[in-house]
């Protein structure tokens, strides 16, 4: 006779989207009394507590009344070199990285700015409840190398690479086509599929890339398998009259991408904030996804982000912080902001708080082809948990006390939730994160 199954019960209430409530008016699976069983780092049951008691009487039980557990939070755009430059507010997109970004980004060559960068970049993403992150590495070998060391050791699901240029940025940030596609081939060797990471081919944008650097791009892609893809569409007015005189035989800039044959599931677009309908089409039919920075887009005044015209013509999508053109690493914010400015934008969707989770989530595991292991609570799935505990006396503790659904305290975790919320953060299980003085 097989002996009853160990693990560890977690109880508290929970909340996860395991299907797309644009498209599934039933999609957010909610229990004010829940219970994740987590047995080897893997989600084994997830329910009511009496329920999930009873089917597994000899694991140990964790008593997390008082907070939520949600599904680890997933960022789908991010620079790691652009930690140290947030809060550079009142420039547009090309002014902002000429002035801002790139000299920052320029001190990578420097290793022990960047290991130190890494760490603390790592640090605020697990201590914001992100457990997974597509994120911009360095244009330095070395320094995309020490994310990924750094991502190592924390614990966290990072999927990143060396970003990729070859011109009108600065001298120091460009490489040749041949120097980027050895080294970018040496880090796929290193790091894509060691333990948690992943590598993601990272051309800067089209306007900073010849089209000889992306035939280096397509050739990783074409020579490795498993790779993603993430680069920069469609985000302001200037860039894209600049991409158009630039690849005057491309109809419009998702087709230099195209020409490259990097559309496709696993590959992530940021921003899209201009797209044509035709663009929006070829997106959706391809499986690529858009990765939606809406403090960013704000904070460069980039525009509204049609998000109903991406989900009608049925391109995926995710959320982005975009640091450090955003505003910080809290993914709870950053669907905060998609609602608020959604609700201003010319034919915006009033988002609900089941679409938020989506978005910050299930949506973002879509985006990186990593669904089937990770984004929501269906068993089988890697036991990648935020639990969420409102301070005492917080204005969210008052709400939380008074709401009558589960989707009120969602709407609520959004609006009011941040990094002083995240009480615990695990990855496949393990904490990568634990807020000090918390007992729990
Ligand atoms: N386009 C090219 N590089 C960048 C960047 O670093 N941030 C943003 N927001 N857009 C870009
Ligand atoms: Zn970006």
């Amino acid at each position: 006779m097989s002996s009853p199954k160990r693990g560890e019960i977690l109880r508290a209430p929970l909340l996860h989207t395991p299907r797309n409530p644009f498209f599934d008016a039933r999609a957010l699976e909610a229990y004010w009394d829940g219970a994740l069983l987590i047995s080897d780092g893997k989600i084994e049951a997830c329910g009511e507590y009496s329920t999930v008691r009873a089917n597994y009487p000899a694991a140990s039980v964790t008593d997390l009344r008082g907070g939520f557990l949600l599904p680890g939070l997933i960022d789908t755009h991010i620079h790691f070199p652009q930690l140290r430059i947030l809060g550079g507010l009142g420039k547009e997109l090309l002014s902002w990285l000429e002035e801002l970004a790139l000299p920052e980004e320029a001190r990578m060559a420097e290793l022990s700015y960047a290991c130190e960068t890494a760490r603390r970049f790592l640090h605020a993403l697990a201590s914001h409840g992100t457990t997974a992150a597509l994120v911009f590495g360095a244009h330095f070998a070395p320094a995309t190398a020490a994310l990924f060391e750094a991502a190592e050791r924390l614990g966290l699901r990072i999927v990143s690479g060396m970003v990729l240029s070859d011109r009108l940025l600065r001298p120091e940030l460009h490489q040749t086509p041949d120097n980027a596609y050895r080294e970018s081939a040496a880090l796929i060797g290193r790091f894509h599929g060691r333990g948690r990471l992943l590598y993601a081919v990272t051309p800067r944008f089209a306007l900073s890339t010849s089209e000889t650097m992306l035939e280096a791009c397509e050739a990783l892609m074409r020579e490795h398998k498993g790779l993603r893809f993430q680069t920069h569409l469609n985000e302001s007015r200037a860039e894209i009259a600049e991409i158009a005189r630039l690849f005057p035989w491309a109809a419009d800039y998702l087709a230099v991408y195209e020409r490259f044959h990097f559309t496709g599931p696993g590959a992530v677009f940021a921003h899209n904030v201009h797209p044509s309908e035709s663009e929006l089409d070829r997106l959706a039919a391809s499986g690529a996804a858009v990765s939606h920075c809406p403090s960013s887009n704000a904070a460069l005044g980039s525009g509204f982000f049609p998000l109903r015209r991406h989900v009608e013509a049925g391109v995926k999508c995710s959320l982005g912080t975009d640091v450090g053109g955003g505003t910080g690493f809290g993914i709870l914010k950053e669907g905060l902001q998609a609602y608020l400015l959604q609700r201003l934008a010319p034919k915006g969707l009033a988002l609900s708080p089941a679409q938020l989770l989506y978005l910050a989530t299930r949506g973002g595991a879509e985006a990186l082809d990593l669904a089937n292991e990770v984004g929501d609570f269906t068993p089988g799935k890697a036991a990648d948990i935020l639990y969420l505990r409102p301070p005492k006396d917080s204005p969210l503790a008052a709400v939380v006390e008074r709401a009558d659904s589960l989707e009120r305290v969602l709407a609520a975790l959004f609006t009011l939730g941040d990094s002083i919320c995240v009480s615990e953060v695990r990855v496949e299980g393990t904490p990568v994160y634990c807020a000090e003085g918390d007992d729990n």
